[in-house]
């Protein structure tokens, strides 16, 4: 693996003592990185993958904008985090050194000797967005800013100076960065450059450890986080669903395997759904939709497919009608698990079953509904960069979270065997 650690060539003139007080050092930058910095664009638009070093460009970009060129920059952050930390600390660390330099952690400022300024700033809080006179800024993770910092607040601010900005990010839908990142791909747009990378195109990341990810990771994230690709906000989250499905393998309990069940309850116009699954193939073997008016016949029949399969283990969402219902069946007798279904708690329900899936982990059966509603199912990014899961409206998704609590179990299942070898 490549790594760039030597000293750019602007600052490797072996420095005097008295250099020491006016002299900074950085990494060296990495190929990319090098290819954005000696583009002369005004305003850069970058769509990289995690982890490709955006931020050390960025860092890189704004100490030579302020201590070579005695710029007034700002870096601009979503919001305060403990990763702004990392960033406030590293420009710390660059420059604390300097002769007459003049640090400010409170306001998160830094004076440089010859009149260039450094200012952290976060797009939550528009207020902190105010201020006179802007050459450089750097919107650091910027497709998961409000497009007004960049359109109402940042952009007329340096229109009077005729500043620079550098947008770094992974994308995020096909939002404003979107839209900015193809003003850098349009040849009559000749302020605008766009430079697209992924992850592996830095060479930062060891191949075998992003193979690792990338084994291991939804396709739907993969391709936005490490291959910097634009999807739709709402784009589809079970691929591969065709080579996934084939019929029932049997009809009843085979002696020697093992079975899960998960539960999704219907509410007052969906269904309720039962995937059986076989722990020992990850086969699904039965599918029963129904919605009977009244739980205790529900109830019923869930009874009776448990009887039929014997299932180890049947994972049912506990949140509201859930709860009472699970007693019940507990009282009967029924291996009943609860699962709390919330924003945390379901995107790696879903991102696991997405994952079997496209990696042939899971043989679906070839039931229409199923595979209708897996192939209508979607997701949404999040401001925060986490994704929601759900149906379209109108859609049902009783079938889907009964398959993803079935595959949870068999997952779960498959884990308690092992800790008890
Ligand atoms: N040119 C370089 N030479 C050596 N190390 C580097 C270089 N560029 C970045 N790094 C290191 O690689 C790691 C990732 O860099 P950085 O944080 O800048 O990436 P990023 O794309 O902003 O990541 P994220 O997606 O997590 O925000 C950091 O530890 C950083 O110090
Ligand atoms: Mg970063």
């Amino acid at each position: 693996m490549k790594t760039w650690r030597r000293t750019p060539k602007w600052r490797q003139n072996n420095p005097t003592d008295s250099d020491m007080s006016t002299t900074i050092t950085c990494k060296m930058p990495h190929p990319g990185q090098l290819e954005v910095l000696k583009s002369p664009a005004r305003f850069k638009v970058l769509a990289c993958g995690r982890r490709w070093g955006k931020s050390q460009l960025g860092l890189i970009s704004i100490l030579k904008a302020a201590h070579l060129e005695h710029k007034r920059c700002w870096w601009v952050v979503p919001k305060y985090r403990t990763a702004d930390e990392e960033i406030w600390g590293e420009l710390v660390s660059v420059v604390k050194h300097l002769r007459g330099v003049a640090i400010s952690k409170s306001k998160r400022r830094i004076e440089l000797p010859k009149g260039g300024v450094i200012a952290i700033r976060s797009a939550h809080n528009p207020d902190n967005l105010r201020g006179a006179g802007l050459d450089f800024v750097v919107l650091d993770e910027a497709a998961r800013m409000p497009a007004h910092t960049w359109h109402d607040v940042i952009r007329p601010m340096l229109a009077d100076t005729r500043g620079g900005a550098l947008f770094l990010s992974t994308p995020n839908g096909r939002n404003w960065f979107w839209e900015r990142h193809r003003a850098g791909l349009d040849p009559l747009q000749e302020e605008w450059a766009t430079f697209d990378f992924t992850t592996a195109q830095s060479c930062l990341v060891d191949p075998a450890e992003l193979e690792s990810i990338r084994q291991n990771t939804a396709q739907h994230i993969w391709q936005t986080e490490y291959e910097a690709v634009f999807s739709d906000d709402r784009g589809q989250v079970f691929r591969g669903l065709t080579d996934a499905a084939a019929p029932a393998p049997y009809d009843g309990p085979q002696p020697g395997h093992s079975y899960v069940a998960g539960v999704d309850w219907g509410r007052s116009r969906d269904y309720t759904a039962i995937a059986v699954l076989d722990a020992s193939n990850n086969k699904m073997v039965a599918l029963e939709r129904f919605n009977q008016v009244g739980w205790e016949l529900q109830r019923d029949r869930l009874s009776s497919i448990a009887r039929k399969w014997r299932p180890q283990v049947i994972w049912a969402e506990a949140n509201s009608i859930g709860e009472p219902n699970i007693d019940a069946l507990v009282r009967q007798g029924l291996p009943m698990r609860r699962f709390y279904t919330s924003a945390k708690s379901k995107a790696p329900l879903i991102e696991s079953l997405a994952l079997a899936i496209e990696q042939n982990d899971i043989t679906l059966l070839d039931d229409p509904v199923l595979l209708g509603e897996l192939a209508d199912y979607k997701f949404d990014r999040l401001a925060n960069g986490g994704y929601r899961y759900g149906a379209p409206s109108g859609s049902h998704d009783d079938t889907v979270i009964a398959a993803a609590l079935a595959w949870h179990g068999a997952q779960h299942s498959s884990r308690m065997r092992i800790d008890f070898a």
